[in-house]
């Protein structure tokens, strides 16, 4: 982990007094800190709690000649290598995404060459307003830009939603794991979500998969630099900015697509789908009629995508996923070799809250020189802890191994 100069953003928000862990964390991982705070911010938390953690001054105002004879604002924007907006209130967003440059944070956000990560933090009601949501859209859309949650749950205010701030040891993990850059050229291939084996036109075999985990990892490889085809079964989330997705319905239908975007180039390919094992042999033209009889379902297996693009002489860098409720790495590890994949990601699914349609998962990746557990977090934080570790293996990776 190389050591980093942070500049910690702190706008208004009850969430800034989480912040000040931020900083003991930051700088007990040996980074170098300085703390900006708005004027909202300092409603909340002093900026003395800031300089004690931080052991350097603290920057509230843009037009302040004591502190500009210092280290002046532009030299400040230089000196980071990493920007952090932690909380990052609907107020501040709504500024970034305009590009405004109207106190100090905003006009270090303009004039940085740093990559901005942006952690919101605010009322439910407030984040799901269509026009922060519209700020959100501009900010996923802007490569120097990647969002850092927010997480669910229990509210300061008293309500239940999505737009808590992550929590200090999450945005710590992801500033040391942070890949941005780390995918820049290559182009990623990412199947996610169920698919439907069709028996009548009304009915079909399925399974729990939401997409989320998938669509979670193609937002944060394109944060990453990559370009990002996602391959997706039927799901009702929404696309992630800057990915083009390319919707399959069955089992044969996402090898044909995902066949189809290999053969036009690929780096790297991740397998979160939860590919249907089996089909009905035929599907019914009409609806079937029910009778009084028990009815037998004939099934026949299903391709196997992840296995087959692994097989191929042009093979990329291949990462499945293994979602199992027992014996998980040990079955995870088999189809590590049998498929001849270089990563495979472990994910015990007996776990209430995580795994299947959930906001959460815990993982254990698995690789021939190793192995790593990430979570229980956040699906966007584990996938962007996940995308980093990934990208250091394709990085050292000389080719496919699958073996132990
Ligand atoms: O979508 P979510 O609700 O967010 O849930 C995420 C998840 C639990 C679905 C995901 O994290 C996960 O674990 N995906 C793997 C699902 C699975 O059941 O895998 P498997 O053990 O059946 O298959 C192993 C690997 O081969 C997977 O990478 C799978 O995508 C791939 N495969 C399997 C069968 C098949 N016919 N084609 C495939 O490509």
């Amino acid at each position: 982990m190389a050591v980093k100069r942070i500049l910690l953003g702190v706008t208004g928000g009850i969430a800034a007094y989480k912040s000040a862990e931020l900083v003991r964390l930051l700088k007990k991982s040996g980074h170098e800190v300085r703390v900006v705070m708005t004027r909202g911010a300092e409603a909340f938390v002093t900026p003395l709690t800031f300089q004690a953690l931080s052991g350097e001054p603290v920057r509230t105002s843009l037009l302040d000649p004591e502190a500009e004879s210092g280290m002046g604002h532009i030299e400040l924007a230089k000196w980071a290598d990493q920007i952090v907006i932690a909380p990052a209130s609907a107020d501040f967003i709504a500024r970034l995404a305009q590009g405004m440059a109207d106190d100090l944070l905003t006009t270090l956000c303009c004039a940085t060459e740093a990559p901005i990560a942006v952690a919101p933090a605010m009322n439910q009601a407030m984040w799901s307003n269509g026009r922060t949501q519209r700020n959100i859209a501009l900010l996923e859309s802007d490569p120097q830009i990647c969002l850092w949650g927010p997480d669910q749950g229990a509210q300061a205010c008293g309500d239940t939603g999505p737009g808590r701030m992550l929590e200090p040891a999450a945005l710590h993990d992801l500033v040391d794991g942070n890949a941005q850059g780390a995918l820049s050229g290559r182009r990623v291939i990412i199947t996610a979500g169920p698919t439907r084996e069709p028996i009548d036109p009304v009915r079909y075999i399925s399974n729990h998969s939401s997409g989320k985990m998938g669509y979670a990892l193609a937002a944060a490889a394109r944060a990453a630099g990559a370009e990002v085809i996602l391959v997706s079964g039927p799901v009702s989330i929404s696309q992630p900015a800057g990915v083009e997705v390319r919707g399959v319905m069955t089992a044969q239908d996402m090898l044909q697509e995902a066949g189809r975007a290999v053969d036009e180039g690929c780096d790297l390919f991740i397998a979160t789908a939860a590919v249907a094992d089996y089909r009905p042999d035929s599907c019914a033209g009409d609806k079937i009629k029910k009778s009084d009889e028990s009815m037998n379902l004939s099934l026949v297996r299903n391709p196997d995508t992840l296995a087959t693009i692994a097989a191929r002489e042009d093979a990329p860098f291949t990462v499945g996923f293994a979602a199992e409720t027992r014996d998980v790495e040990h079955y995870a590890l088999d189809k590590l070799t049998r498929k001849k994949l270089n990563m495979i990601v472990a994910n015990d699914v007996s776990a209430p809250g995580l795994g299947f349609n959930s906001d959460d998962n815990a993982v254990t990746v698995l690789w021939s020189q190793g192995r790593q557990s990430i979570g229980p977090a956040p699906k966007a934080v584990l996938a962007q802890r996940l995308i980093a570790l990934i990208a250091e293996q394709l990085t050292d990776n000389a080719g496919p191994t699958g073996a132990f």
